[in-house]
């Protein structure tokens, strides 16, 4: 993640140098057909007004979207006029990979913009566009086919406006596609298993209608960050997720209705430096595969139902610096689990049924679940969504050994 980050930074940086520069060219080029013609806003529409033709598709895409804009607050579109396209508010030129010697729009940024109105088809004009970032807005509906047109595109985040349907497969059909963000949307319905398949550095899709669980069946994948949190899925985390291990450093899935036992699989994810599985349905034991997550800095287990011993193994993980497992049914914690704080790792243990604690639950409500221990190989991993899955965890115990899950990091892709 800090790679793309930085990589972003350079795009971004380049975009507004590339911007400056042009900016002034414009505005050069603006004033002297100014002199010459004496009246430039006339020929707004006319292709010879535009120094290439890709921004003159550029400047139909922007008035066809301005067009269908209802809302602008801020007024960023109100100097999208004429043919200088490159000095509207929020969209950047620069020159693209097949030309150097030719602006074209490359960047669309409308972030925290607080706009409200659709995205038409006529974005598929924008074919150079390398970064698209609305976030904070109002716009609503689908997200147009068209879109697949796009085949430099990048960096998608469309988080937090109003889109809805299912969720949107075009976006899979982009070829160069790297960051994904949807979240804080209102899609709905099941997530595609392509998703899971395609070489996406990061996909951020939390905080929608998104049901069903992760598909049990997803291939080779590449994401660094994968955050699903806030939706309804149910059902269980596959062990498929383990083919996630050669890339993923961040799997945060709050609050999506998970059940069942945390697969041992999860313990080969041996990138993780953020794991959060709270607030879920989540039975069964920490497995042991988890003390092999030799980088994990946080670990949030907290609101589940989960049970027996919290792992010395786990404990003592050396890089540990927030171990939150409070309201579940713990009911030992073994080692330096008992005192994390001589550790220097922040933890929260109430709510358990933990001896000699305090902020335990209730003799009464501990007895019951401690007379009937969960059995992981017994557990099914029902999918409702895409089929298969059911049976997966019938051969695996949840006691792997300690050292099994680190895979060799040779293996990893590079992919930067
Ligand atoms: C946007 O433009 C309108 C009309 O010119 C003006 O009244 C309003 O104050 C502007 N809003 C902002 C945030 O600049
Ligand atoms: C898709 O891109 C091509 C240029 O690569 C352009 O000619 C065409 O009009 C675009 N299609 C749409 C629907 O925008
Ligand atoms: C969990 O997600 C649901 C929506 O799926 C939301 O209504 C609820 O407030 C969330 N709970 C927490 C604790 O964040
Ligand atoms: C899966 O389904 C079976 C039978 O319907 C049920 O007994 C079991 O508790 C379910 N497991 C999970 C993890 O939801
Ligand atoms: C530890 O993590 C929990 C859950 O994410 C958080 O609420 C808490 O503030 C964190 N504690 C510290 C000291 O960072
Ligand atoms: C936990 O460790 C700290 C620091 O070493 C110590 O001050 C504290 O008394 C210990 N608490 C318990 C309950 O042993």
């Amino acid at each position: 993640m800090a790679s793309t980050t930085c990589l972003h930074a350079l795009l971004i940086l380049t975009l507004q140098l590339c911007f400056l520069s042009n900016s002034q060219a414009a505005k050069h080029s603006h004033s002297s057909s100014t002199s010459r013609s004496g009246r430039h806003h006339h020929h707004s529409s006319s292709s010879s007004a535009f120094p290439n033709p890709k921004l003159h598709q550029a400047y139909i895409a922007l008035q066809a979207w301005k067009k269908v804009i209802y809302s602008d607050p801020y007024n960023f579109t109100t100097n999208w006029v004429g043919p200088s396209v490159c000095n509207y508010k929020g969209i950047y030129c620069a020159a693209p990979p097949y030309d150097h010697t030719i602006k074209v729009v490359a960047s669309i940024d409308l972030n925290g913009g607080d706009i409200a109105g659709f995205l038409p088809e006529e974005l598929g004009l924008l074919t150079d566009l390398a970064l698209f970032h609305l976030n904070s807005n109002r716009f609503c509906g689908i997200i147009p086919q068209k879109i697949s047109n796009l085949s430099l595109l990048y960096e998608l985040d469309i988080s937090n406006n109003r889109f809805v349907g299912p969720f949107p497969h075009v976006v899979l059909n982009l070829p160069t596609l790297n960051y994904l963000d949807i979240r804080y949307n209102e899609f709905e319905g099941p997530l595609p298993s392509e998703l899971f398949s395609k070489k996406l550095d990061a996909i951020f899709v939390n905080n929608n209608r998104f049901t069903n669980v992760i598909p049990p069946n997803f291939g080779v994948n590449s994401a660094s960050v994968l955050v699903i949190a806030n939706n309804n899925f149910g059902g269980c985390l596959p062990p498929s997720i383990a083919k996630l291990a050669d890339t993923l450093e961040e799997l945060l899935l709050i609050n999506t209705s998970l059940s069942g036992c945390l697969p041992p699989e999860v313990g080969y994810l041996y990138k993780l430096t953020v794991l959060d599985v709270s607030y879920n349905n989540l039975v069964g034991p920490i497995p042991y595969s988890l003390a092999g997550l030799a980088k994990l800095e946080q670990l949030n287990l907290a609101h589940n139902m989960m049970s027996g011993v919290v792992p010395d193994g786990v404990c003592c993980l050396p890089n540990l610096a927030n171990f939150t497992f409070s309201y579940n049914f713990f009911c030992e914690e073994e080692g330096i689990c008992k005192n994390l704080s001589s550790k220097g790792v922040a933890f929260d243990d109430r709510r358990n049924c933990l001896p000699d604690k305090p902020l335990q639950r209730s003799n009464k409500v501990c007895q019951p679940v401690l007379e009937h221990p969960v059995e992981c190989f017994e557990q099914h991993c029902n999918s409702s969504g895409v089929g298969g899955g059911s049976g997966a965890f019938a051969s695996i115990s949840s006691a792997m050994p300690v050292a099994a899950p680190l895979l060799s990091p040779s293996n990893a892709p590079s992919y930067t």
